[in-house]
């Protein structure tokens, strides 16, 4: 039973989530309506200021017994969602074995840590080994920029850069180059480095980047290890946090207050 307060919502513009009653507005996403109602549905390729993306697949969910991306599946009257269960998760967490050996993700080392979307769901799933072996990626590094680093050995192909340059900032500075396994994001400026791209530091794009492939520099530990957005508290209970609240739920901020640990959840 939700203890999310259902007053104002029309009694026909309601669907369950492992039996929890959520409220939807017409047109919401089972993604959005979930994490309004302060239910986590782990995710990556998602960001509240940006369309639908239905890539990384984190967001599978059981729909009425069939499984699809919870960010993509309108919210609907009577819809059972299974979310939270055995199945689901073991099937998310092959999907973040399979990113982490994929790229360059060595926690201990990366200035993202505790900050980074990847390394907290896969504490909230409790992912203990990559189980699939690495493959050592060798890709761009590009250093150029006076205030951003580009790692794509870290990049996970969420594209939430190329959504957010093209669809916040109006620039287009991000893009996607080549195909399947080969595919990879590129800077669009005439020498290919981001010292010759339109970014800034205060785009949309240089700051939405749920892992630790474009970090903004000289600040990669003014905020020490041990009071991270994720250090405490997992990144599941800090958006039911956030969402019972009613404080807009933005991820990725990496200056975003830190969660008292397990209050009241
Ligand atoms: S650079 Fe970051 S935001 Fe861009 S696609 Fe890769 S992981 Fe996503
Ligand atoms: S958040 Fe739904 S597919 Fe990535």
């Amino acid at each position: 039973m939700s203890d999310y307060n259902t007053s104002g919502f029309d009694s026909a513009n309601m669907f369950s989530i492992d039996g929890r009653r959520i409220p939807f507005k017409p047109g919401q996403t089972i993604l959005q309506a979930a994490l309004e109602a302060g239910v986590y549905i782990p995710h990556l390729c998602h960001h509240p200021d940006l369309k639908p993306h239905g890539s990384c697949k984190l967001c599978t969910v059981t729909v009425n017994g069939r499984n699809g991306s919870a960010c993509t599946a309108r919210a609907l009257p009577g819809l059972e969602v299974e979310n939270d269960t055995p199945a689901l998760n073991d099937r998310r967490r092959v999907l973040l074995q399979m990113l982490f050996v994929e790229g360059d993700h060595f926690c201990p080392g990366c200035e993202k840590s505790g900050n980074c979307q990847l390394q907290a769901l896969a504490y909230d799933l409790e992912m203990v080994a990559p189980h699939f072996r690495h493959f050592f990626p060798k890709r761009t590094v590009d250093a150029s920029h006076p205030d951003i680093w580009l790692d794509l050995n870290r990049c996970i192909m969420c594209e939430l850069c190329v959504r957010a340059s093209r669809d916040i900032d109006g620039k287009n500075v991000f893009m996607l180059a080549g195909r399947g396994a080969n595919s990879q994001v590129v800077v669009n400026s005439p020498t290919g480095l981001l010292k010759d791209s339109a970014l800034t530091a205060d785009d949309a794009a240089a700051q939405i980047c749920p892992v630790g492939a474009i970090l903004h520099k000289r600040v990669g530990y003014s905020v020490p290890i041990g009071q991270r957005q994720f250090d405490d508290a997992t990144i599941g209970h800090q958006v039911e946090y956030l969402a019972r609240r009613h404080i807009p739920i933005k991820p990725v901020a990496v200056d975003a207050p830190k969660m008292p640990e397990k209050e009241g959840v």
